[in-house]
């Protein structure tokens, strides 16, 4: 769509859909003004954008099902968005789509419901975020298994979408693990799901399974039954230094093998360190002399856990140096050199990102394969991410030519057994390289199910769909 000035006024098929859905969760949640719409319509990292022809906030599942059904009968298509800090365009309306769309937020979907501390699990609406879960669930002495960067703003209806990781994965899994229970509307407006919570059942589908990773295409989630996990209140971190990825692996082994408090794995690669450091203005707390690799190690647990591992840094030959801390502003200072890369990244530039993960034993030839790609097409790489997952985040500022960096990394990553996404999903960033890790069996019964749960197309187009 061209996007319409803020003065023009609505006509014909917009001002019909503008209609319905103001009857429905009335005029101050129908945002039409395109300044008001403009953040809604552009990704966080400003590399995906497009226009609808309103953005509209349901404040109720049943509000979120007569909004759906009023797009369903219109014709007019629906983008689910939660926080807006997904990384692949899935979240945004597409440009030149031929429909109208509306964007559908999930921000007033804020309900907190009571923590279940004999279940340890809580009822939260779709539009809760991270921050929100971590903080209602320490309230009642509990915690959230999730945790990652854009927390403020991420929501849990975005990350059972995208299935997201970040950093507790090691210990909790991914947002899957994590989903007990949900509710969900479909594009016809029927209301799907459960929020019983029970740990076991085995009647068929279980859907959310089928529905978490499969961003905003086959229903959105409006409340999710969620676990949690206990609050660690004792943390140990340290940032290390290793020669090469290789070593970084090795050290990985020894913390999976001897710590049982072992929370967060992460890995940040020289550009990365030094890209984080120029833009915060800070020094990092270990030296970078012959370091090829830096590992961020978390530990959390009820007792002090920092004997558990001083005992294996100290014996490990592959640390070159080691800065460990407790809580407090050391601790604080050290995390900003993970927690900030992707700010930083977006402050350098509009980045190309690859989110990929392979096998652990192949980080190393996957880093070969991206800088000799990045050399021949043009671009800054500033790769880190989750090492005990093998998840990369390759960044790539200033890319030459994208698309022939993204064919041969991407194809590497599927010859070496990985994924093109680890846990940012595909969204209309991957599309054209679905084939690479899904059969063609695979992608009919995808297209199958979405075909089934939304026959008229409403929701999330082009998203996770091969490109054609
Ligand atoms: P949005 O961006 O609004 O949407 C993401 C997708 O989910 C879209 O396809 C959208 O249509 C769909 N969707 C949103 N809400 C719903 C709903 N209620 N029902 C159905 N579909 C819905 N991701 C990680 O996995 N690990 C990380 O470590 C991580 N770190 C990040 C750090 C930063 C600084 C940033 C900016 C992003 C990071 N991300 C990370 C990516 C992103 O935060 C996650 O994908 C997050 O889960 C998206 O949540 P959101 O509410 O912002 O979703
Ligand atoms: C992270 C995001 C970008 O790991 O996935 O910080
Ligand atoms: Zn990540």
């Amino acid at each position: 769509m061209t996007p319409r000035p803020a003065t023009e006024p609505v006509t014909g098929l917009v001002a019909e859909l503008v209609g319905g859905l103001t009857d429905i969760v009335g005029a101050e949640h129908v945002l039409v003004d395109a300044d008001v719409r403009a953040t809604y319509e552009v990704d966080w990292t400003r590399r995906y954008r497009g226009s609808c022809a309103a953005v509209v906030r349901p404040g109720s599942t049943a509000e979120m099902a007569a909004v759906l059904r009023r797009c369903t009968e219109l014709d007019i298509t629906a983008v689910p968005q939660g926080g807006n800090t997904g990384l692949v365009g899935g979240g945004v309306p597409r440009s030149g789509a031929g429909a109208p769309a509306v964007v559908v937020s999930t921000l007033r979907l804020t309900s907190l419901g009571p923590v279940d501390v004999g279940a340890a699990q809580v009822t939260l609406g779709a539009g809760v975020t991270l921050a929100a879960w971590r903080d209602h669930a320490r309230a009642a002495g509990l915690d959230a298994p999730i945790d990652f960067a854009a927390r403020d703003s991420a929501t849990i209806g975005g990350a059972i979408a995208t299935n997201a990781g970040g950093s507790r994965v090691v210990r909790f899994g991914t947002m899957r693990q994590q989903v007990m229970g949900l509710e969900a509307v479909l594009a016809d407006g029927s209301v799907i799901g459960s929020l019983s919570g029970l740990p076991k059942e085995t009647v068929g589908i279980h859907l959310p399974s089928l529905l978490s990773g499969s961003e905003g295409t086959l229903a959105i989630v409006t409340a999710a039954r969620l676990r949690l996990v206990p609050w660690y209140r004792r943390t140990i971190t340290a940032m290390i230094a290793v020669a090469d990825l290789d070593d970084a692996v090795t050290l990985l082994g020894r913390l999976r093998g001897t710590v049982g408090s072992l929370d967060a794995v992460e890995l940040v690669l020289p550009e990365a360190l030094e890209l984080v450091a120029a833009h915060v203005g800070s020094t990092p707390p270990v030296s970078a002399t012959g370091a090829g690799a830096f590992v961020l190690v978390d530990c959390a647990a009820h007792d002090d856990p920092s004997d558990e591992l001083t005992a294996v840094l100290g014996d490990a030959a592959e640390v070159l140096d080691a800065a460990v801390t407790t809580e407090g502003p050391a601790r604080e200072h050290l995390l900003i050199f993970r927690d900030r890369i992707t700010e930083a990244i977006n402050a350098a530039g509009v980045p190309f990102k690859l989110d990929v993960a392979v096998p652990v034993g192949r980080l190393a030839e996957l880093l070969e394969v991206a800088h000799r790609s990045i050399d021949r097409h043009g671009g800054r790489l500033v790769p880190f991410g989750h090492l005990a997952e093998g998840n990369v985040h390759l960044n790539v500022l200033d890319p030459g030519d994208p698309t022939a960096i993204a064919d041969e990394v991407l194809g590497a990553v599927a010859a070496m057994g990985g994924t093109i996404s680890a846990e940012h999903g595909v969204g209309i960033a991957k599309t054209p390289w679905l084939h690479l890790v899904r059969t063609p069996a695979e992608l009919a019964t995808m297209s199958a199910v979405k075909h089934a749960l939304d026959p008229t197309g409403t929701l999330n187009p082009g998203v996770l769909q091969p490109a054609t």
